[in-house]
C-alpha cells in the first residue's frame, strides 16, 4: 500500500498566513503559494542570501550557506530557498526579508510633466462629447443606439466603424431619458476607429481622467492624469510582486525553472 504524502502546515509570522504543503516542499515555494512575499533576488538559487527567515517551531532540512553565521543558525535563521519542510512549521519573516505590499512608494501633488519631459502636446485618445438626442416619436421610431450614432455624426464624429459594448447598450435606454435626452458620450480612438466607452446623463465634461500604468521590473506605478489640464494628479506605486521570484528577468526565469523542478 502506498503511503499518502504527509502534509505539513506552515504558518508565517507576523502575517499569520497559513498554507498546507506536502512534506519536503521548499519553504520559499510554500511562501509563494500564498503570496507571502520574501526577498529572493537570485530567484531561489541560494546565491543572494536575502531570503532569510527564522524557524520558530518545527523540523526542517536545510543546506549549508555562507550567508548565515554560526550564531544566526543557532538562532533559527535559514535561507527559505534552501530549506525543505519536514513537519508543521512556524516561520518568522524578519523585516529585512519582507517585501512590503500595498506600500505607497511615492506620492506627489498635482504637477505638470513638462518639468520632467519638456514640451509636449496634450492629445488624449479619449474625448467627451455632449449631444442632445431627438426624442422618439410616431414618425421617428429608430432605436436609441441609431439615434445616438446619427447625433454623433451630426456633431462631427467619424461614425463609420463606430462600436461599443454590451455594458453601454444595457444602460443606454435609461441614461438617454434621465436628463431630457442630453448625454455625454466618452469616445476612444482605437487606431482610427471610434469606440463608445462610456455614456452619462447630462453634461459631464468638467472632469476627464486617464490612468498611465508603468509596469517595471521592480515597481509598478499608476499615474492619475487630468486629461483636460494635462496634469498628473497623483501617483501610487508598489513593489512588483514578481520581486519575490528574483530581482531581474533572468533570475525570474531561473526561478520558474526551479519551481517546475520543485513540482516534479
Ligand atoms: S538566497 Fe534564497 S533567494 Fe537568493
Amino acid at each position: 500500500m502506498v503511503n499518502p504524502v504527509q502534509r505539513c502546515q506552515v504558518t508565517f509570522i507576523p502575517s499569520n498566513k497559513q498554507v498546507m504543503v506536502p512534506r519536503g516542499t521548499v519553504l520559499l515555494k510554500a511562501a509563494n503559494l500564498i503570496d507571502e512575499h520574501i526577498n529572493a533576488s537570485c530567484g531561489g538559487k541560494g546565491t543572494c542570501g536575502k531570503c532569510r527567515v527564522i524557524i520558530e517551531e518545527g523540523s526542517f532540512n536545510t543546506s549549508e550557506t555562507p550567508f548565515l553565521s554560526k550564531k544566526e543558525r543557532a538562532e533559527g535563521y535559514v535561507l527559505a530557498c534552501l530549506t525543505l519542510i519536514e513537519s508543521d512549521l512556524k516561520v518568522r519573516i524578519p523585516a529585512e526579508s519582507m517585501m512590503g505590499k500595498g506600500q505607497m512608494l511615492e506620492t506627489k501633488n498635482v504637477w505638470r510633466p513638462q518639468i520632467e519631459v519638456g514640451h509636449w502636446e496634450l492629445k488624449p485618445r479619449t474625448c467627451k462629447q455632449v449631444i442632445k438626442l431627438p426624442p422618439p416619436s410616431l414618425s421617428d421610431n429608430r432605436s436609441d443606439f441609431d439615434r445616438l450614432v446619427t447625433s454623433l455624426k451630426q456633431a462631427g464624429i467619424e461614425t463609420c466603424n463606430l462600436c461599443t459594448n454590451a455594458y453601454i447598450l444595457r444602460k443606454l435606454g435609461r441614461i438617454v431619458r434621465e436628463k431630457d435626452w442630453e448625454v455625454t458620450v466618452t469616445l476612444m480612438d482605437i487606431f482610427g476607429r471610434q469606440e463608445i466607452i462610456d455614456i452619462s446623463a447630462g453634461k459631464e465634461t468638467g472632469r476627464h481622467y486617464g490612468l498611465a500604468i508603468d509596469i517595471g521590473t521592480t515597481t509598478i506605478a499608476v499615474y492619475l492624469i487630468d486629461l483636460i489640464e494635462g496634469e498628473i494628479v497623483t501617483v501610487a506605486s508598489d513593489y512588483n510582486a514578481q520581486m519575490s521570484c528574483g530581482e531581474d528577468i533572468i533570475s525570474r526565469i531561473v526561478f520558474q525553472l526551479r519551481a517546475t523542478a520543485w513540482k516534479s
